[in-house]
């Protein structure tokens, strides 16, 4: 396992740590996530009871391969708490995610969760947002490309998301735009005016909705930054 990974499955490890038996809680998208879902596979050997709305088919896939029980978000009036990655964490603990393209489904469990914990490895801590990660923008394919100068004239270069040469379609049916900033130092700002943007479905942008944020470092210490 590379470091990155062993870090990635140390902060998973320490968060899926943190929930109570006969939670319902909230399963991200993405390599980290994937952690959460092999520990819970770990302790449900032991008797723990665990049930979860994915953000994502692949993570729903992943889940009920383990043996975890699935449910539709619209089954349940909330959930205990959300569990999830992220591309990029400031220090006010606004984050970009989306890397993953499952940002719009990750926001809706997000906000129907009394805490969204964040798993990192330290690598993902950054001074200013979009210096380094390009925002993931989810746009409806009818008149994408309009959409696209739109979303441009926000201050970014964005490029269409691709895949083996074909247009990424998210899991809702969608195109993303990964979007290069020269960085973001105001994301609430940009937020807003995304928000506002005809064509937009959602962004990666998650201002105000970061509970704990679990980080590992390198050699797979874990801080829990509150
Ligand atoms: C999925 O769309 C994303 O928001 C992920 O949570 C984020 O990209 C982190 O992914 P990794 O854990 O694979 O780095």
């Amino acid at each position: 396992m590379t470091d990155a990974n062993a870090s990635k499955r140390a902060a998973a490890f320490a968060a899926a740590d943190l929930v109570p038996d006969g939670a319902t809680i909230g399963f991200g998208t993405g390599s980290t996530f994937a952690f959460v879902l092999e520990r819970f596979a770990q302790r449900m050997q032991q008797g723990f009871r665990v049930r979860g709305v994915a953000t994502s088919v692949q993570t729903a896939e992943h889940a009920k391969r383990l043996g975890i029980p699935v449910l539709a978000l619209d089954e349940i009036d909330g959930l205990d708490l959300a569990i999830d990655g992220a591309d990029e964490v400031d220090p006010k603990k606004c984050l970009i995610k989306g890397g993953g393209g499952a940002h719009l489904r990750e926001r809706l469990v997000a906000v129907a969760a009394r805490e969204l914990i964040v798993i990192v490895d330290e690598s993902k801590l950054v001074p200013e947002l979009g210096r380094k990660f390009l925002l993931p923008v989810e746009v409806v394919p009818f008149g994408w490309t309009h959409t696209a100068r739109r979303v441009a004239a926000t201050g970014c270069a964005p490029t269409q998301r691709m895949r083996d040469g074909k247009a990424v379609v998210t899991d809702n049916g969608n195109y993303v735009l990964d979007c290069k900033y020269p960085g973001i130092p105001d994301p609430a700002g940009l937020q807003r005016v995304l928000d506002g943007v005809p064509g937009v479905v959602d962004h990666g942008l998650f201002v105000g909705m970061a509970g704990r944020v679990v980080v590992a470092d390198a050699g797979g210490g874990v801080r829990v930054i509150g």
